[in-house]
């Protein structure tokens, strides 16, 4: 079965149940970062132009299957009001008669957002009784939640085959665009430029890559540990030992494959190893061959970052997932924000894999230039590893 998107759908008059992803990151009970709430509105906006009545619905932190005040969604009713410039009614629960009630009771037009999600346990569980319970709010299910398309919970697996019909909304529709379609048949050359601390979360990702595109760039504390696997002293960077074979098979299958590796030729090293990040300072920029036993490396180098710039040059297909150095920290940030800088300027589809990747372009100011930032971390990471996410499975599904 094709998947259906929003745009596609007769929604006039209709009541909508929409899975989004609310969350979002809270001080106390004050939102810090509304990006996910605004990403939300083109969908809620065009369903409320057809006249439909929508009910919200999202997880918000790690709740343990009950009530939790800290949890609490009313800070995101009271922000998508002022986002959307409409009331938005909020719901002491998300499932129950009396939520059922308040859900029956809305006319063309109006917003009302349920209370957490993860409040119960049936949610994490993926509970079909819970699913059930859920399916009572409305006619029709919309997942516009891709930050959370990954995880197999009530509300992105079991609820769609519940309702009359389902689809993605058009944030999920823009991440299958761009996460799915550009990147399965990309324009070429494709190259995708890896970094973070962990070879280990990435290895999955890595490999999948290696079958789609025509170079790998690794930078990051990731090339570290191809660094020693090639022989070369790191000093005291953070390398994962248990992984020196894993990272020679990868340059194996590249080898065979015909896909090229570049790694770092230069770092900017400290000599603090061992104090918190936010202390340490940079104590010179040193080829990758010459790291001293002392030394820490935290971000690639000026000649790295044109290296890299060479590779990038031509493509016309670019995928980024993971900064190339601490970035949150200025001494090591120039690296990260250099590879931004390079994809800025391209004449290319860029595609940004969520975290803190996303987290470097904001900050480097250059997120408008990008074809496209994912709002998934998690979801993003799994959707590049080649899996089919159960949010996207049961869209598929839901209509047979
Ligand atoms: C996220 O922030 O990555 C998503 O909302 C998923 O949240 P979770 O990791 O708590 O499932």
């Amino acid at each position: 079965m094709p998947m259906r998107f929003l745009d596609e759908m007769d929604i006039t008059g209709k009541r909508l149940v929409i899975r989004v992803d609310y969350n979002v990151p809270m001080n106390g009970s004050e939102i810090t970062d509304d990006t996910r709430i605004a990403a939300s509105l083109p969908t809620l906006e065009l369903a409320l132009s057809k006249g439909a009545s929508l009910v919200l619905c999202s997880h918000l932190g790690k709740a343990k299957g009950a009530p939790d005040p800290k949890f609490s969604l009313a800070p995101a009713a009271k922000r998508l009001s002022e986002l959307l410039g409409r009331p938005v009614a909020f719901a002491p629960d998300c499932i129950g008669p009396e939520v059922e009630a308040m859900a029956a009771a809305l006319k063309p037009g109006e917003v009302l957002l349920l209370e957490n999600l993860r409040f119960h346990p049936g949610e994490s569980k993926g509970d079909p009784e819970f699913a059930k319970a859920l399916s009572k709010m409305g006619e029709v299910y919309v997942n516009d939640a891709f930050g959370t398309a990954h995880r197999p919970h009530a509300s992105v697996s079991g609820l769609p085959a519940e309702m009359a019909a389902c689809c993605g909304g058009l944030l999920l529709k823009r991440e299958w665009e761009f996460l799915g379609k550009a990147l399965e048949n990309p324009v070429r050359p494709y190259v995708a430029v890896t970094g973070g601390a962990k070879v280990s979360s990435k290895l999955a990702v890595l490999e999948h890559l290696l079958g789609k595109v025509d170079e790998l760039i690794i930078g990051g504390a990731m090339a570290n540990t191809f660094l020693k696997a090639q022989g070369l002293e790191v000093g005291k960077s953070l390398v994962e030992d248990d992984l020196l074979d894993e990272a020679r098979r990868i340059i194996e299958i590249a080898a065979q494959k015909g896909v090229r590796i570049a790694l770092p030729v230069d770092f900017v090293v400290s000599l603090d190893a061992g104090k918190p990040l936010n202390e340490m300072t940079a104590s010179a920029t040193v080829d990758a061959k010459a790291i001293p036993k002392d030394a820490m490396a935290l971000d690639i180098g000026p000649a790295s970052v044109q290296l890299f710039g060479k590779s990038l040059a031509a493509a016309k297909t670019v995928v980024w997932n993971g900064p190339m150095g601490a970035f949150e920290n200025p001494h090591f940030a120039a690296g990260t924000m250099g590879v931004a800088k390079i994809l800025a300027g391209l004449d290319a589809v860029t595609v940004i894999g969520g975290g803190d990747t996303d987290a470097a372009v904001h900050a480097s100011g250059l997120s408008d230039k990008m074809s496209f930032i994912s709002t998934g971390g998690g979801a993003s990471l799994e959707f590049m590893e080649g899996k089919e996410l159960p949010a996207f499975k049961a869209l598929r599904e839901c209509g047979k």
